[in-house]
């Protein structure tokens, strides 16, 4: 593996099933009346968000925690970032703090990248959403959760998605996510399926490993995994569609787009959510839902990107035993 996280496309098949794989042998611990395992003592983990999050934030927090790594969580809302402070003067004062790590997250497409390449730190970089750019660690838990329902012998360890169909559905255009899962799961040998207005559908989409359609209906009935993603109006500078209740008539997913998809098929949803805008209630309520799950997920496709990029090569919770005994 890379010494830093910055896209998705960088990681190997290989990479990515020994993420995977890790990551379900930490989930392991999940199960244990005591999560923590003493495997990144003394090393220290910086969350550093430009841009506001829930999920990813926490999800880090928690891995980092759970790993026993000392965490620093910054967040550009009440620090000097407010008062002018660039990305440079705010690396090396991360620097300075002996960062291990520096997981961020920026609403500028590049900003990870930049950081991982300036020399202004010497930690490794997670990059957890850059601006429409990528989103790494959320295809890594998006992949996990696909395999753990649609190969369910032995959790799938080892296996890739070879011949599964997934259909990314929504405003492909602003999303990160999707462009994150079209890299990593076409990687593994899944076979991706977008579907948009053709307003929120990218430029230069025809050179990306994956179909383009621009009709729901003729897709959900062939397919092992539908993501809905979130209509991101904060990236919106103009109207891409003509009224919200025309977007959730054709792109949205309510019961009975549901119940004609196959029956072992999964909904996915990375979260947030917009109710009544690409999910119903009562879809994402319903038990083929996963996004409750693609959360928990996080924490184990997080910490195992954690111990793989902090230099763990032996297995995650042999090496953990071996430093408990000690
Ligand atoms: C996504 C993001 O921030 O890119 N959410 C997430 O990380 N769970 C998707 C979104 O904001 O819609």
């Amino acid at each position: 593996m890379k010494r830093h996280l910055i896209s998705a496309a960088d990681l190997s098949r290989d990479d990515a099933v020994l993420i995977l794989d890790t990551a379900e042998e930490l989930a392991r611990l999940a199960d244990r009346p005591i999560k923590k395992l003493p495997t990144l003592r003394g090393r220290t983990v910086v969350n550093l968000f430009f841009e506001d999050s829930t999920r990813t934030r926490i999800s880090f927090e928690a891995a980092a925690k759970r790993l026993s790594a000392d965490v620093i969580n910054f967040s550009a809302k009440g620090s000097s970032v407010s008062k002018g402070e660039s990305l440079k003067d705010t690396a090396l004062t991360l620097e300075a703090m002996g960062a291990d790590a520096v997981v961020i997250r920026h609403h500028a497409s590049g900003a990870p990248h930049r950081l991982a390449t300036s020399g202004w730190i010497k930690g490794a970089v997670v990059n957890a959403g850059d601006g429409t750019h990528e989103h790494p660690t959320q295809a890594l838990l998006d992949a996990f959760t696909v395999r753990r329902h649609l190969r369910p012998e032995a959790s799938g360890v080892g296996q890739d998605l070879a011949g599964r169909r997934i259909t990314i559905v929504g405003d492909i255009l602003h999303s990160r996510v999707a462009r994150s899962n079209v890299h990593l799961l076409s990687t593994l040998g899944a076979e991706v399926t977008l579907v948009a207005p053709p307003t929120l559908v990218p430029f230069g989409v025809e050179s990306w490993p994956c179909e383009v359609s621009y009709d729901l209906d003729t897709v959900v009935g062939k397919t092992d995994a539908v993501m809905m993603l979130r209509v991101q109006r904060e990236r919106m500078n103009a109207a891409f569609f003509p009224t919200e209740r025309e977007y959730a008539r054709r792109y949205g997913l309510d019961g009975d787009r549901m119940s004609r998809m196959p029956e072992h098929a999964i909904v996915m949803h990375p979260g947030p959510m917009n109710r009544g805008m690409e999910i119903t209630a009562e879809v994402a309520d319903s038990d083929r839902c996963t996004a409750v799950e693609q959360v928990a997920n996080g924490v184990s496709i997080r910490m195992a990107v954690l111990y793989l990029l902090l230099g763990g090569n032996e297995s995650a919770v042999a090496a953990a035993r071996t430093e408990e005994s000690k």
